[in-house]
């Protein structure tokens, strides 16, 4: 296993769509997908998409651990809201929700940056897993975030180009400063 370099948002493997994979068995993908994990673990992310360590093939990997699920949700619903570590290859969305939801978002490639990003809220994926089995899920909130921000890497879709205001784009070490200005103003309104 190694820790992979990461490629930053303008090398144009990060903009061009993937291609899918043949075989999802193959050894060289079961290798990837180790070094994958890896990496995105040193690097401490949610997910990682193979055209991110240079390798223009339609695989994923992804979390959404259950410290990502809201507050006060019952058993049930958290379900689709929580994720562990998952290998999807040749991965499909289907949109169950028109409905959108903004939240900050974070990439590898772009780094020391967040943005305000709008993301379906519900959708199902499907995709293969590394024994060639069929994976199918429901998934809502981060979960779902989480899924079209790694799939759309194999599109060569980058987060700033979903989203609808950059200035919303903003520095890492500005989202404290940042969420407190809007606290205080939601704080406002309700005062008012
Ligand atoms: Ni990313």
């Amino acid at each position: 296993m190694a820790i992979l370099k990461i490629a930053r948002m303008g090398h144009p493997v990060l903009s061009r769509v993937a291609e899918p994979v043949a075989d999802p068995t193959a050894p060289e993908i079961r290798a990837l997908v180790a070094d994958m994990i890896e990496t995105m673990i040193d690097a401490n992310g949610a997910g990682l998409a193979a055209p991110q360590v240079y390798v223009p093939k339609r695989v994923v990997i992804f979390q959404a651990p259950p410290e990502r699920a809201p507050e006060g949700i019952d058993e049930a619903e958290a379900f689709d809201h929580t994720v562990a570590l998952t290998v999807l290859i040749n991965p499909e969305i289907e949109v169950l929700a028109d409905g959108m939801e903004t939240g900050w978002e974070g990439c590898l490639s772009v780094p020391g940056l967040r943005g305000l990003v709008p993301r379906y809220t519900e959708l199902v994926y499907r995709g293969q897993g590394l024994d060639g089995e069929t994976i199918e899920r429901r998934a809502r909130g981060f979960h779902a975030r989480v899924v079209q921000h790694e799939c759309d890497h194999l599109d060569g879709i980058l987060y700033p180009q979903r989203m609808s205001d950059l200035a919303d784009l903003i520095f890492e070490s500005e989202v404290r400063a940042r969420m407190a200005a809007e606290a205080e103003r939601q704080k406002e309104k309700a005062d008012a």
